[in-house]
């Protein structure tokens, strides 16, 4: 699709119903994001969510799938190290019934787990920028590379990654104009939420597209339900508006 210049339409989701809508409207990917510790368990980051819970998340979206592609996150400390990564991803995709599974950032080991996972026959989905597992680290939610330098070290992230092995990357909240750089850096393709219109395909939370999040919705993010009837209408009109270009607009972006 990258190739082809189509864009990639991806969407969160967490149980069976929700899936079914998702594949309806012809979403390309799932994603069982462990934004489900927030949007699903009530927490107020993704760190509680656990292995199990996503293995269990994964397995009922499964149930509602027959052609979108499935991606599983793997969890806080999941990605410790190697083994464990291989661990995490063997659970995911046997017993979940995920087909790709997503780690965050690109330190050494995770570059090394993306490789051994890949030549396992587990094709990995990388998540650079605002990493939200990195929240402490970060000292909140906060959008990354701004600065040239921080901007230069995602640039390396991101082609690390794909030397790595990954076949996707997520750009989570970083500004436009780096979104773009990157996409033009690397071949695979790259999925921004937060990371402008440059990049291959788009992502967001479901329930923020929703507009059932509580709180002040997400800059990045857009409530696709207002006006409309159904949810089967909010979710077509993202993919419509992902596909035609018309979101993200430039208020949805940072710079
Ligand atoms: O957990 C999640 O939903 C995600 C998306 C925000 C990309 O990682």
């Amino acid at each position: 699709m990258k190739a082809e210049g189509r864009r990639i339409v991806m969407l969160t989701a967490y149980d069976a119903s929700f899936a079914w809508q998702l594949e309806a409207a012809g979403v390309d990917v799932a994603l069982v994001g462990d934004s489900l510790g927030m949007v699903v368990q009530g927490h107020r980051s993704t760190l509680p969510v656990t292995l199990d819970h996503m293995v269990y998340h994964t397995s009922i979206v499964a149930r509602g799938l027959n052609a979108t592609l499935l991606v599983a996150d793997l969890p806080f400390m999941a990605d410790r190290d190697v083994a464990h990564m291989l661990e995490a991803g063997a659970r995911l995709v046997g017993e979940g019934g995920a087909a790709m599974v997503k780690v965050e950032g690109a330190a050494p080991h995770i570059l090394d787990g993306i490789q051994a996972l890949t030549v396992r026959a587990i094709p990995v989905c990388a998540h650079l920028g605002l990493t939200p597992q990195s929240v402490h680290k970060f000292g909140g939610f906060r959008i990354q590379g701004r600065e040239e330098e921080a901007a230069e070290r995602l640039v390396k992230e991101a082609l690390a990654v794909e030397a790595a092995g990954a076949a996707i990357v997520v750009l989570e909240g970083i500004p436009t104009a780096l979104g773009e750089r990157i996409t033009q850096a690397i071949s695979i393709p790259t999925i921004g939420i937060g990371a402008g219109p440059h990049c291959d395909g788009q992502v967001l939370v479901l329930h923020d597209m929703l507009g059932i999040t509580p709180g002040k919705r997400p800059k990045f993010s857009k409530d696709f339900l207002a006006g409309r009837d159904s949810v089967a209408a909010a979710i077509a009109a993202y993919v419509q508006d992902v596909r035609s270009g018309a979101f993200p607009a430039p208020e949805h972006g940072f710079n």
